[in-house]
């Protein structure tokens, strides 16, 4: 690809230019090699955190128990795990179950056969950020509740395969929405993906609604989270007492997948790669 100011042959990701455009625009940092090579090694401990945590996770467990597994696995790797002390939030991880959207704090709460269960993975390695979310389907799980963690992950699938350089943030929205709308499920507004790496939470924000060729054209360098919240009912939500807990307004199920993505020279890579197709 070339970009409009006429620099032809292959594109310099990171060209000093429009590292300051991204910045003066949008405040958006671009990530060059060092960094980039950084936050993969964080999404590679973030990967197995959530395969350790599909291998362990059972009925009966309690979210307290999943908590203490992730936060002393992320030690033992010498990382941090991010979630701890932002913004006060008192826990390692987000478990959120069944209708809970995202944000939901470890505690007491016993997983049951039967429950869609997020988990949400940040850790800091070496000053870098990554971020991801798988939602298990603990025991017997009705087929209704599977379908929805079906279209959930579908939906991240859609809007990672939408990301290349000359695609806008509008294209990945538009793929995610019209896919969980197709099947009558509806997207999360007020929550939305993230640019990420030197901190949990930078620019831009991803919203997983949107119009074709709408909002900021992705570049080399750009990494952001794509993590669609997809409702069974309505989009609508509510924050619980605790200020954390984010639940569906109508108590509908909410399921919801994350993964943390590189805009290459070419088109897109995972850098909390897990299987999608599953
Ligand atoms: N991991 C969540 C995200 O995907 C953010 C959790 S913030 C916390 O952006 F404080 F609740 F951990
Ligand atoms: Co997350
Ligand atoms: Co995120």
């Amino acid at each position: 690809m070339f970009f409009r100011h006429g620099l032809f042959g292959k594109a310099r990701p990171n060209s000093r230019r429009m590292d300051e455009q991204y910045w003066k625009r949008y405040r958006i940092r671009l990530k060059n090699a060092k960094a980039i090579e950084g936050i993969a090694k964080a999404g590679e401990l973030v990967v197995a955190t959530l395969d350790l945590v599909a291998q362990e996770l059972c009925p009966g467990m309690t979210t307290e128990e999943i908590n203490t597994l992730v936060h002393e696995f992320t030690l033992k790797h010498g990382a941090r795990p991010a979630p701890l002390q932002y913004n006060g939030f008192p826990k390692s991880v987000c478990v959120s179950i069944n209708e809970v959207v995202c944000h939901g704090i470890p505690g007491s709460e016993t997983v049951l056969d039967g429950d869609i269960v997020n988990v949400d993975v940040t850790s800091i390695l070496g000053g870098w950020y990554a971020d991801a979310s798988r939602t298990f389907c603990v025991g017997q799980v009705s087929e209704e509740a599977r379908n929805l963690v079906r279209v959930a992950k579908e939906c991240l699938a859609l809007g990672i395969a939408a990301v290349r350089p000359g695609a806008t943030l509008g294209d990945v929205g538009y793929a995610v929405q019209c896919h969980a709308e197709g099947h009558g499920y509806s997207v999360v507004r007020n929550l939305v993906g993230h640019g990420i790496g030197h901190a949990f939470h930078e620019q831009p924000q991803v919203m997983h609604t949107g119009r074709p060729g709408q909002g900021i054209p992705l570049v080399p360098g750009m990494v952001f989270t794509i993590e669609p919240m997809i409702n069974q009912g309505g989009h609508q939500t509510t924050c619980l007492s605790d200020g954390w807990t984010v639940v569906t307004a109508d108590g509908s199920l909410s399921a919801q997948f994350e993964q943390t993505v590189l805009v290459t020279d070419t088109g897109v890579r995972s850098v909390t790669p897990f299987d999608l197709e599953a």
